[in-house]
């Protein structure tokens, strides 16, 4: 497979990539309510206005993306809001390194304790791997989210990373 990059993500983005998600598929929303997400407009219970997305683009085809805000929720400072790597990308990092970028971006915006609603249970191992723990029924919490960073490089040049290609039985 070719190397993913990732870059941050404009308003205009949202009507690609909410088209990514499968029916009954967690991590995403229709493609107005994204849109109106990222520009501002549209705001989750307690959300703050500072917020993110970063886009995995495989070529010119988007394959994952992961947005999260700043919040007042669960006496927390951020929550990650979608995350979500098309079927034939998962289980390649792809995840992992989206939730890096948006930790980074938790971290340089004064966030550490960041929440995520579990959309789906299949996530949960997932965010277990990433460091998160149990919250209360359906969310979790990474009490310090700088903690993903931990050995991380930091990404390259104008906010683009890159996953290489992970090689035969990991695609
Ligand atoms: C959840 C999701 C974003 C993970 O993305 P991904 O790119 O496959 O994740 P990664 O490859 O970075 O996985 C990192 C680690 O998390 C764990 N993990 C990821 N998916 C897992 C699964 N389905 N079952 C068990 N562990 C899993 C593994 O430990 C994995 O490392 P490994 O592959 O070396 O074993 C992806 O499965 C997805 O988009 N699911 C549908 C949408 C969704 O549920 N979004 C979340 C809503 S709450």
């Amino acid at each position: 497979m070719a190397a993913i990059r990732f870059r941050r993500a404009v308003p205009a983005d949202a009507a690609r990539v909410a088209l990514l998600p499968r029916e009954g598929e967690a991590g995403g929303d229709p493609p107005e309510r994204m849109a109106r997400y990222l520009a501002g407009e549209h705001h989750p219970q307690q959300a703050l206005p500072p917020r993110a997305m970063w886009i995995a683009m495989e070529g010119a085809e988007p394959v994952g993306y992961v947005a999260g805000h700043l919040t007042r929720r669960f006496a927390c400072d951020g929550e990650l809001q979608w995350i979500y790597v098309v079927p034939s990308r998962r289980r390649s990092g792809v995840g992992r390194e989206l939730v890096g970028l948006l930790a980074r971006w938790f971290v340089e915006n004064g966030a550490r304790r960041v929440c995520v609603n579990v959309g789906d249970e299949a996530a949960r191992p997932f965010y277990l791997q990433c460091g998160a723990a149990d919250l209360r029924p359906h969310w979790m919490v990474w009490d310090d989210v700088g903690r993903v960073l931990e050995g991380e490089a930091p990404v390259d040049g104008e906010g683009w990373g890159r996953v290489d290609d992970p090689g035969p039985g990991r695609a």
